[in-house]
């Protein structure tokens, strides 16, 4: 079980977030990328995609053992929110005290567990019976090396049978659609408007996600920066944090991983 020092605080006048480092001193300035600190008001309207949201959350749910269960980067809790409804205890690392603060603005916000900090070390103890990061968040970790300082620490946290679910794009399925100039729909309703376009650095595996985000009276152009690894080489990191791949699959549907797709999601357990 988590040793929570005090991680569950409600949140009041004088502490707004709630939410404390893993050694309960105050939170450090976000490590985290400063567009969630900028846009957290508007990432719920963006971004709540409720069609893989709920396949996400159902996946998960279905993993989960009777430990308490970890979101990297669990923003503004589209994920964590309802997977506390169905009765799990859910923890949650942030860098962003602007989308912590969002999370509890919500119904049932104070129930979700939230250490700042930096999701690279797990600044947290104790056990967890599934870990996760949502989104392709895993992969706004910069470089390699603070993949593999995340992998090693959600291995030592990983209760006996539990498991890690990490998702993300195909990086030759991104290289197409960036090749063929034609931005992604992301999001469309009476109010608003979502494209994106990724630039691809393969020198760096990098690339840029750039939304530009029309609205009634406003453009805005957000960017998230990512560093990309294939499905085999995050195989190989993971057997060096002392994990190995349990499933693949193609989407958080259960859909087939196959030569075509364009997505992974992938569950890896204790060795
Ligand atoms: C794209 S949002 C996803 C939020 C949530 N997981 C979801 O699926 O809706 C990524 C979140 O991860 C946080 N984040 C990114 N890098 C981080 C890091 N190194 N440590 C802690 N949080 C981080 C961001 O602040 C942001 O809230």
């Amino acid at each position: 079980m988590p040793t929570s020092q005090d991680l569950t605080a409600p949140a009041t006048a004088t502490n707004p977030d709630a939410a404390h480092t893993g050694n309960g001193h105050p939170a450090p300035a976000a490590c985290g990328p400063g567009y969630a600190d900028a846009h957290a008001a508007d990432y719920d309207r963006w971004f709540s995609k409720p069609g893989i949201t709920g396949a996400t959350v159902d996946t998960l749910a279905n993993l989960a053992g009777d430990a308490p269960v970890l979101e990297l980067g669990v923003g503004t809790g589209r994920i964590a929110l309802p997977l506390a409804e169905r009765g799990l205890d859910v923890h949650g690392v942030e860098a962003s005290h602007a989308m912590i603060r969002r999370l509890r603005e919500k119904p049932g916000g104070t129930r979700i567990k939230v250490t700042m900090g930096d999701f690279a070390d797990v600044p947290l103890t104790g056990t967890f019976s599934l870990v996760y990061a949502a989104g392709g968040t895993f992969f706004e970790l910069a470089d390699r090396e603070a993949k593999q300082r995340c992998l090693a620490a959600v291995a030592d946290r990983l209760a006996p049978g539990g498991a890690l679910v990490l998702d993300s794009h195909v990086p030759e399925a991104l290289a197409v659609a960036a090749a063929s100039g034609v931005p992604e729909v992301v999001s469309e309703t009476d109010e608003h408007l979502v494209l994106c376009h990724r630039r691809i650095d393969p020198s760096t595996q990098t690339y840029r996600s750039h939304y530009v985000i029309h609205e009634t009276d406003r453009t805005r152009h957000l960017r998230i920066h990512f560093h990309y690894v294939s499905p085999g080489e995050l195989d190989l990191m993971a057997e060096r944090a002392g994990l190995r791949l349990i499933q693949r699959q193609g989407n958080w549907a259960g859909g087939p991983f196959t030569k075509d797709s364009t997505y992974h999601v992938s569950v890896y357990g204790p060795r």
